[in-house]
């Protein structure tokens, strides 16, 4: 008689032979080193995460070092990532961790999840991952796996569809290996349940997958309804002393909280806004606005065309006699030559990029005309 199938140990069995065994945060997994990692990759890939995770944990490798260094240095080693609400959460939760836990990571689920930015999913991985205990995960990658192997209509963003997988994944996760179980989960979603082009035929589930049988992967999960997302408009202005550019620290809430920005208006504001500048910083500028290269970035709701506009200064305001005047109470000349370690946006980080190599080019023009 054939054996009654077992969807853990189907999961179990690919594990053993094909599961990732050894990702950066799968060498020691304290609680600590999943917690971040788990938080790292969401909504971002295993090979973008790899370095940033290496670095960060190279210079924060403890919660106290995380709650001990300033939150703008935490945003540094974000920088790129994407989605900064979680670095700032990440920071939040560890002078919790070192108030409230005298800097031991909690091990009990309720103590977790009360963590900021720590939800049902990402508190079962922590448990399950780095201390075996019995809790189930539901991330996208899992999401993806059981809405086809269980045919699950409707977008699982809908809560009664995700209250569904929950059940699903409770009931389906075992009390032994519960650690290789989520990771193996994990590793299906990534490598075989793929949301393009799965590849069925490598899938231990295949036989019993409702979604193969009818021949309808690609129609699982169901997307998020379609909404155009808003287009919007942002002038920044790049003031430009040297080498070195005029940046302000945005507040801790709302877009890019606690990142350094170049200054930011709408395009038919900007002369008013540049007399306003030339007022608190005091400075009066007679050069041309240059316009930089315009470009898009999209944010997950909405698309933002910058325009990146230049005045050259001829002298550089010194930002400490004019704080008050200041709208944002933290500015700073940011030295294109010795970048400080600050959290920048990926916009931002392009545009100074952009400078560093118009400097360099500049800089190597003159030498040559210098020989000449
Ligand atoms: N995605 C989310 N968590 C992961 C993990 N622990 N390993 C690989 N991919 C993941």
């Amino acid at each position: 008689m054939s054996q009654a199938f077992s969807f853990s140990d189907s999961i179990l069995s690919w594990y053993h032979l094909y599961g990732r065994k050894s990702l950066p945060w799968q060498e020691t997994q304290t609680s600590y080193v999943v917690w971040v990692s788990e938080i790292m990759l969401q909504q971002t890939q295993v090979s973008t995460v790899i370095p940033y995770f290496e670095r960060f944990m190279t210079r924060f490798p403890t919660v106290l070092h995380l709650a001990n260094t300033p939150l703008d240095e935490v945003l540094h080693f974000w920088t790129g990532l994407g989605y900064y609400a979680r670095a700032r959460n990440l920071h939040k939760s560890a002078q919790i961790i070192v108030k409230e836990f005298e800097g031991v990571f909690p091990t009990s689920f309720s103590d977790i999840i009360a963590l900021p930015g720590i939800g049902r999913s990402t508190a079962g991985a922590i448990l399950s991952l780095s201390l075996s205990q019995h809790f189930p995960i539901l991330d996208g990658n899992v999401k993806r796996t059981l809405t086809r192997f269980f045919a699950i209509s409707g977008w699982p963003g809908i809560k009664n569809v995700e209250n569904q997988l929950w059940e699903l994944a409770e009931k389906n996760t075992p009390k032994n290996e519960v650690k290789e179980y989520n990771q193996a989960m994990m590793d299906i979603g990534a490598m075989v349940c793929t949301p393009r082009n799965p590849k069925c035929t490598l899938c231990p589930l295949k036989d019993h997958c409702q979604a193969n049988a009818l021949e309808k992967q690609h129609d699982f999960p169901e997307k998020k309804p379609k909404k155009t997302l808003p287009e919007k408009t942002a002038c920044l202005l790049v003031l430009q002393y040297k080498n070195t550019i005029f940046l302000e620290q945005r507040p801790l809430s709302g877009l890019w909280g606690g990142l350094w920005c170049l200054p930011e208006t709408q395009e038919k504001d900007l002369l008013a806004f540049i007399k306003e500048k030339e007022r608190v910083l005091s400075f009066s500028s007679d050069t041309a606005l240059e316009y930089l290269g315009a470009f898009r970035h999209t944010f997950s709701h909405f698309h933002l065309d910058i325009v990146p506009v230049r005045l050259m200064l001829n002298i550089q305001p010194d930002t400490q006699k004019n704080k008050t005047f200041l709208e944002s109470n933290k500015a700073l000349w940011y030295n294109l030559n010795q970048p400080p370690e600050i959290g920048l946006s990926s916009p931002i980080k392009k545009i100074l990029l952009q400078l560093t190599c118009d400097l360099e080019t500049h800089t190597q023009a003159n030498n040559l005309l210098g020989v000449l």
